[in-house]
């Protein structure tokens, strides 16, 4: 049963008046009534719906997930946990094979590492931005996600420390990187190793921008790289300062 009203309340999208804020849930004893009746009549629908693609768990106040939930959900492929109060990337994640999108924007999460996403093969975008208290992300974070194609950690304003190694041990010997978009910009590095990616020169964007760089002889491969990416009109580094 308890399953079922949380199945509800995936299919379940924040009013946009609780966006950022209190989800509507926890304001008054009406909303919560009226929250109610919508998640029965969300659960009927969840119900017949047999494959749920998109979940939407936005701004619920979520401490966790739901144990057992996403075991399943086999079949979501969008996730969104935006602006919840995980502590961590759900461990229940873990199982969702299918995945695509996982969007963790604006959740207390402190840090990143290799159990973060482990299993999620399909994985294409992921949002981690806008995490308060995102301080680093260590190594082999991103190791198993071999579809990854989008990457935007950006905002995430006590990020010092990104990890070198956050792609270790992912085949590459092909000269096959799945990564095609890096957003880090906003974040409180001062510094980046030119290894963090494999190939830099195949990304097709690249955002680095308002970070504390500090401009030693560490970065300066990112000042020989960075000019002809933008030539290649691929990023808009030339806001590194
Ligand atoms: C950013 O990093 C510096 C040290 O490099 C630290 O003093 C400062 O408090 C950090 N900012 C935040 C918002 O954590």
């Amino acid at each position: 049963m308890k399953v079922d009203f949380l199945l509800a309340l995936l299919v379940l999208t924040p009013p946009a008046s609780s966006l950022g804020g209190k989800s509507e849930y926890q304001e008054s004893d009406k909303s919560r009534a009226n929250a109610a009746s919508r998640s029965s009549s969300l659960l009927a629908a969840a119900r017949r719906r047999r494959c749920l693609r998109i979940g939407r768990l936005a701004g619920t106040e979520l401490k966790e997930m739901p144990h057992g939930l996403l075991h399943s959900l086999i079949t979501l492929r969008h996730l969104n946990l935006a602006d919840n109060q995980l502590t961590e990337v759900p461990p229940e994640l873990h199982n969702s094979h299918a995945i695509e999108t996982l969007t963790l924007n604006k959740n207390p999460i402190k840090d990143i590492n290799e159990d973060s996403f482990r299993g999620m093969v399909n994985l294409r975008v992921l949002n981690i931005a806008y995490m308060p208290n995102l301080e680093y992300i260590s190594d082999n974070s991103f190791s198993t996600l071999v579809a990854l194609r989008v990457l935007r950690c950006r905002n995430n304003e006590r990020l010092w420390s990104v990890s070198p190694h956050i792609f270790d041990g992912m085949d590459t010997s092909r000269g096959i990187f799945p990564l095609q978009e890096l957003f880090l910009s906003g974040n409180n590095l001062t510094t980046l190793a030119a290894e963090t990616v494999p190939f830099w020169d195949q990304l097709l964007q690249v955002q680095l921008h308002d970070n504390p760089w500090r401009c030693d002889c560490r970065l300066q491969w990112m000042v020989d790289l960075l000019p002809k990416l933008v030539e290649k009109g691929q990023t808009e580094a030339e806001r590194v300062t």
